[in-house]
């Protein structure tokens, strides 16, 4: 009885406190005045370009300010800046409505954690919600309210390069770090000035551009974007993120930010949040260009009534919705619904109650760069890491070498380990690795550096040094990958190979006959089947951020062994892209032995490193995979369990994966599809018996006629250490 009481008083209180936020949202909504409300819909960039240059309204920030025509801005930093221009509205305009300022605080403010794909090879949730947590407090201490984050776009083509953003081609995975991110964004009190409102995007399936050319257009299938696409981006609202923001893409013909289907069917109709939704830069304006609006009026028409609240940088908001309504073209309700999500946002966040709680100089100061904050970085940037190869346990290295060549055109780099959209991070305060080498070996050891060539560029003349420094040394590292920029927005590429002919001085290297181990920073999957071949020891670094020496020097020398996983196929060709593990099974899968099947005359159809994938210093055994049956109901759920035993000489971390496949259905279904993942530690020789449950909810999928629904019949559970080496069941599901 106490329990249903105690629900009762929690429901109580939960939906009075919604109400409260609706009803105090109201009671603005009903002082103001048409031009007002607008301008609570209208959010320009108050410091740098994040876009291209939109012609914005000649008054100044303060002018729009003081006039109620702005209601947010973004990339505004600072405590002392965000106090000043909140002074403006709060003070200076008619009703006083606080701004709301946002950012990308995609994986750090002025702490720079390891890029998102870099963070979902972790395969550990709590960890990323630790450093969003540790991002949030360090950004609301400067300011910000509201970060354009969490990315969850579901990416199979790494020639796209906003993959380095996301969390790689899976579902499960995806809809885990999502969730992950908005809680610890968010906290468990938003009005708390250390919490800050997270925004899922890029909404929806930016990620299924054609041809991997980033905003080029998306087409798929509902059933595919239901069951591939848009599972993170619903995990993230379901988490409570307070928005979302409409992508630049078309998805069947229809741009995001016009898109009823999107905004209204999904988002409002079957998710009901009231989140409210930021139009990406300029994607109102894009109406234009895609060919569905004649011109800004018909753009500003098209996104209000798709529900797309807040206008970042079209000015299409600005210029034409009062009259628009005035006009009887649209509807005032729809003004005032985008109106009240966008207050009840800034009511959540406590900005009415206290404009200048996120303007806190003295916090500012001992917020940034905190201890707390940067042993976060560090322990994020080392689970992240993932081994790629280590053959003859070449790895890790003695620290009594004598010699060492660090070879490489990012061996002295201190801006691209950042990655991109890397905030306020300053390069200055990144150790290269080659100076994170000579710290972590000290003056003992000779440390032979040649650059050896740039990123990009044919130019060899570098060659001869590198060698030389490999020649005279007993082992070589040789550092390579992307810059920085090559990855990220507007960033895609054709090719998958390393840039420039850094794979050219790598063979040279590996010529002089000593053992070579590669670091690669890169932002996507890279082709190098040459390096695999021959090299090794190959290291995926990702872009690590600001602990990146910390956490590559430890990997190298033994003081961490590496325990990531690849969140994304690595093809052996990009000729095979899109390739990705949950593939179909096709009417003529690959049978060597018939010509007409599905291959390549001029390639397999393996990738060159399998989702999932990632090695360690110490070896892992599987066994004893049991199933608690073999048949359950439509309702039931089922009990798997397999043993892993650590066989090596290293504790290590491992990610055991559990995978099914249903084997017939009303449509076709992958091959494989993650469903579960556990992260253990283990003792050298030790067991430990990993147990986990098979859901109703983990077997469902859109059947024939698009109902989320079990469908009876058989199916198998695999269970491993990657989407390929797995030990395998069956189980059958009956009506
Ligand atoms: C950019 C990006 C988006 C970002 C926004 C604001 O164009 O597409 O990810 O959040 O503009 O900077």
């Amino acid at each position: 009885m106490k329990k249903i009481l105690f629900l009762l008083f929690l429901y109580t209180i939960t939906f009075a406190q919604k109400k409260t936020f609706e009803q105090r949202a109201d009671s603005v909504l009903a002082l103001m005045s048409l031009e007002e409300k607008v301008g609570q819909l209208v959010q320009y960039s108050g410091g740098w370009a994040t876009g291209a240059e939109t012609g914005r309204p000649s008054e100044g920030s303060d002018e729009l300010i003081r006039k109620g025509k702005v209601g947010s801005f973004l990339n505004v930093v600072g405590a002392e800046q965000t106090k000043k221009m909140q002074k403006a509205a709060v003070e200076e305009s008619r009703l006083k409505i606080p701004l709301i300022f946002g950012l990308d605080v995609i994986h750090g403010y002025r702490s720079t954690f390891p890029v998102p794909i870099g963070e979902a090879s972790t395969w550990n949730p709590t960890l990323i919600q630790k450093s969003a947590r540790m991002q949030a407090e360090e950004a609301s201490s400067g300011g910000v309210h509201w970060t354009f984050n969490p990315m969850v776009d579901i990416a199979r083509d790494p020639r796209w390069g906003r993959i380095m953003e996301g969390s790689g081609e899976d579902p499960y995975l995806g809809s885990l770090m999502a969730a992950a991110r908005v809680r610890g964004y968010q906290g468990d009190d938003l009005s708390a000035n250390n919490t800050i409102l997270a925004c899922v995007k890029h909404y929806a399936a930016y990620g299924g551009a054609e041809g991997g050319r980033d905003y080029n257009t998306v087409d798929m299938s509902e059933r595919n974007f239901r069951d591939f696409y848009l599972p993170p981006y619903k995990a993230a609202v379901e988490a409570g993120a307070g928005s979302l923001m409409a992508s630049f893409n078309e998805i069947g013909g229809i741009p995001s930010s016009a898109s009823k289907f999107l905004l209204t069917k999904i988002l409002r109709d079957e998710w009901k949040t009231d989140a409210f939704v930021v139009s990406d830069w300029n994607s109102i304006g894009e109406l234009i260009p895609h060919g569905v609006a004649k011109d800004l009026r018909e753009a500003a028409i098209l996104g209000i009534e798709a529900t797309v609240d807040m206008d970042m940088e079209a000015n299409a908001y600005y210029n034409h919705l009062a009259d628009l309504v005035k006009e009887g073209k649209v509807d005032l309700k729809l003004v005032d619904d985008a109106v009240r999500r966008v207050l009840i946002a800034k009511f959540k966040l406590g900005l009415f109650d206290d404009p200048f709680k996120y303007c806190d100089v003295e916090r500012e100061k001992k917020t940034i760069r905190s201890k707390e904050i940067i042993d976060a970085t560090k322990e994020v940037a080392s689970e992240s890491l993932v081994l790629l190869k280590n053959e003859k346990n070449i790895l890790p290295l003695s620290k009594d070498l004598k010699s060492i060549a660090v070879i490489g055109p990012l061996a002295n780099s201190n801006e691209d380990p950042l990655g991109g959209w890397s905030g306020l991070s300053n390069k200055d305060e990144v150790v290269p690795l080659l100076e994170g080498i000579k710290n972590k070996l000290g003056n003992d050891v000779k440390i032979n550096y040649a650059e050896g060539c740039k990123i990009t560029g044919d130019d060899k003349s570098g060659f001869d040094k590198a060698i030389e420094a490999a020649k005279s040394s007993g082992v070589v590292i040789a550092i390579v990958g992307e810059s920085s920029g090559m990855t990220g927005e507007a960033n895609s590429r054709a090719t998958l190979d390393l840039p420039g002919v850094q794979e050219d001085l790598i063979k040279e290297l590996h010529k002089t006959g000593k053992p070579v181990v590669v670091v690669l920073l890169n932002g996507r999957p890279i082709t190098i089947p040459w390096l695999q071949e021959n090299i090794p020891a190959i290291i995926e670094a990702w872009y690590p951020g600001i602990s990146t020496s910390f956490a590559v020097t430890n990997v190298l020398f033994g003081d961490y062994n590496p325990n990531g996983k690849l969140p994304v196929t690595f093809p052996r060709h990009v000729g095979q892209v899109p390739i990705h593990y949950n593939h179909k099974n096709t009417g003529r899968p690959h049978d060597p032995t018939n010509h007409y099947t599905s291959y390549y005359m001029d390639l397999e159809n393996a990738p060159l490193y399998p989702f999932g994938y990632g090695l360690s210093y110490t070896t892992f055994e599987y066994s004893d995979l049991t199933l608690e049956k073999n048949q359950i109901k439509k309702d039931e759920s089922l009990k798997v369990s397999v043993k892993v035993k650590n066989t090596g000489k290293y504790e290590g971390k491992e990610v055991v994966q559990l995978y099914i496949r249903d084997l017939v259905g009303s449509v076709t279904r992958p091959v494989k599809e993650l469903k579960d993942f556990a992260k253990i530690s283990l003792q050298p020789g030790e067991t430990k018996a990993v147990e986990f449950t098979i859901t109703p909810e983990k077997l469902k999928f859109h059947d024939i006629n698009m109902n989320y629904v079990v469908e009876p019949g058989d199916f198998k559970v695999f269970v491993g250490t990657n989407s390929v080496d797995v030990k395998e069941a069956s189980f059958t599901v009956v009506e």
